[in-house]
């Protein structure tokens, strides 16, 4: 009887692994879904402006090509001026350049999500390397400015970092579950300060908000998967959960300071280097 409990038992802990895993999936895709309608936001502006820039530019061409053909045919310089009048040449000139200057910025914006969008997809690449985690973070703030500009003014207060050795992308993972919630926490208009530091073993980066806070009830349950206070579609449960794990692989952890009504401070700690064989920190979190 005894075997066939620890079967049970054993089987049971196999699930309940399964489910876990299975979960923690489910929270990474809804964050690329997220992350894919920001993405489509913010591209899709600067795509809208570019794409009508071009038509209007097509016009002027067309109107510039006809002033100079006319020159082949006019008989007289005021006759070649009444074209040009008519056709609006000095407008046209003006206006060509900021066309052409607006466009310009708006493919370089394109350029650069879509650079960042390279680094996310490495996400599910298992190798530590070594990385700017300075780059790691402006790639995810990058991604997500979308939904946190609405909200929140962004400071940026960095230290001096060395590379650490790290999973980069699922670090920047965790920087987007964390500007997110400091977002989310956030009612009308706030601040959120992104800040980062080192000592001689561990480097750490830490997302400050000016939101509701956290009471000591929920501060207890923050990292249990589920645990949510936010309205069914909006909140998971699982992005601190997910982060947590992500963290405990890189011997790291995070600290958690609230005050409820004044804001919340979520720092996450992560070693320099990994020990061939990555213990995780105890239950610090
Ligand atoms: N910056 C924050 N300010 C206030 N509460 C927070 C903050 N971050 C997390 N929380 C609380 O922790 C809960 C769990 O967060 P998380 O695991 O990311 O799940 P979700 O965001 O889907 O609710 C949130 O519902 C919220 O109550
Ligand atoms: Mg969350």
């Amino acid at each position: 009887m005894p075997t066939n409990d620890a079967q049970r038992t054993e089987e049971l802990l196999r699930e309940l692994e399964q489910a876990n895993s299975q979960l923690l999936q489910s929270e990474k895709l809804a964050a690329i879904g997220q992350l894919a309608a920001g993405v489509a936001h913010e591209i899709n502006n600067p795509i809208g402006y570019v794409f009508s820039n071009l038509k209007t530019l097509a016009d002027y061409v067309r109107d510039l090509l006809q002033i100079i053909d006319a020159s082949d045919r006019v008989a007289s310089l005021e006759e070649l001026q009444a074209v040009k009048q008519r056709l609006d040449y000095g407008y046209i000139r003006e206006d060509v350049q900021a066309l052409i200057n607006e466009s310009e910025e708006g493919i370089e914006r394109v350029k650069s999500i879509i650079t960042a969008l390279k680094d996310f997809s490495h996400i599910e690449e298992d190798d530590f390397a070594t990385a700017d985690l300075h780059r790691g973070l402006d790639t995810t703030l990058n991604l997500v400015n979308n939904e946190l500009k609405y909200k929140a003014e962004v400071v940026k207060q960095y230290g001096e970092l060395p590379e650490i050795e790290c999973l980069p992308s699922q670090i920047n993972q965790v920087a987007l579950n964390l500007l997110t919630n400091a977002a989310q926490s956030i009612e009308g208009h706030g601040r959120i300060t992104l800040r980062t530091g080192c000592d001689a073993t561990h480097a750490w980066f830490e997302v400050e908000d000016t939101g509701h806070g956290i009471t000591a009830e929920h501060r207890e349950r923050l990292f249990d998967p589920f645990f949510t206070t936010k309205p069914v579609g909006e909140g998971t449960g699982l992005g601190l959960a997910l982060s947590w794990s992500i963290v405990q692989k890189h011997g790291g952890r995070i600290e958690v300071a609230s005050e409820p009504g004044q804001g919340s401070r979520f720092r996450v700690w992560l070693p320099l280097h990994q020990s061939p064989n990555v213990q995780p920190e105890s239950e610090s979190r």
